[in-house]
């Protein structure tokens, strides 16, 4: 497995697999099994298989945990090297947003659920996300149903932009008891890590609920009522948007997304599921 720690030795692997299928699997690292999910997909259709490791500084607020994110080169490499992967790229922060002044944004779509307390978020997601597919000229990239509103927005962006690529989506990966996997659990204090499966067991309510003509606002309180049985979830949104444009729907009568956001402590966790008519 080939360690790219910079754009030009990058680009010198890209120029080496001219003509073979690349798969790219965008990460911030500290792997788990949910991103191994991906990397597994992109093993199955792709020649060659690149995952990038990088916490992209772009896509945190000034409040948010940039500095605290978890980090873990050494396990990240070996699952990659165990999961058959060619290439991890990596670069330095510094040095990749060397005296940069582009960002790539979306309309709309990013003003909803985690955009509300997120405004630059998927704006940092996009520039990196461009500047990846530049590098690598990926023919797939994989990205995991848990970050909803991340892979409508890509694969929006992807179509507006004309990148070529075919964003491929992977469902959510689960620990035993329902929690979606995520770098950020670690965070959780035991006691709040007994209390966090109760998002699956809600959304798992409202899965069961959910009914074409249905009012939004029904199954948001069915979701909302069962999540605060639980005292430690404070609720940031439980929300039904349509998948094309991210908006509010009054009536389940198209495509939706039923997403939620909820802290435990310091934590903020996201969730959903997306239901077709
Ligand atoms: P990160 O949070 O590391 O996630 C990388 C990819 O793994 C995303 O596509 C995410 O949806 C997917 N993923 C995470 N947990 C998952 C789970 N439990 N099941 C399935 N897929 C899961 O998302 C990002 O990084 C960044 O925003 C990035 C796209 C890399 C841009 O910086």
């Amino acid at each position: 497995m080939k360690v790219l720690r910079n754009v030009e030795d990058a680009l010198e692997f890209t120029n080496g697999n001219y003509q073979k299928t690349v798969g790219l699997v965008p990460t911030m690292g500290y792997l788990h099994a949910g991103h191994k999910s991906l990397i597994d997909e992109a093993r199955k259709n792709n020649d060659i298989v690149i995952v990038s490791i990088f916490v992209n500084p772009t896509q945190f607020g000034p409040n948010e945990d940039y500095d605290a994110y978890p980090r873990d080169e050494k396990r990240d490499f070996k699952l990659c090297e165990d999961a058959g992967v060619d290439a991890v790229f990596t670069p330095d922060a510094k040095e990749f947003y060397k005296n940069h002044k582009t960002y790539v944004t979306i309309e709309d779509l990013k003003d909803n659920l985690c955009g509300k307390t997120r405004p630059i978020h998927f704006r940092g997601v996009l520039t990196v996300l461009t500047k990846l597919f530049h590098i690598f000229r990926p023919t797939n990239a994989y990205f995991g149903r848990k970050d909803a509103q991340q892979y409508l927005i890509v694969k929006k962006a992807v179509e507006d932009l004309n990148f070529g690529i075919n964003i491929i989506p992977v469902p959510i990966k689960r620990e035993d008891d329902g929690l979606a996997i995520s770098s950020r659990n670690v965070y959780l204090s035991d006691e709040e890590r007994k209390a966090a499966p109760i998002l699956n067991k809600a959304l798992e309510k409202g899965k069961s609920s959910i009914k074409k003509g249905m009012k939004a606002e029904d199954l948001i309180k069915i979701i909302k009522d069962e999540i605060e049985t639980e005292k430690l979830a404070d609720i940031e949104y439980v929300q039904v948007v349509d998948t094309k444009e991210i908006k509010d729907v009054d009536v389940i009568d198209r495509d939706v997304l039923v997403a939620l956001a909820v802290r435990f402590g310091n934590t903020r966790l996201i969730d959903n599921f997306f239901y077709e008519v």
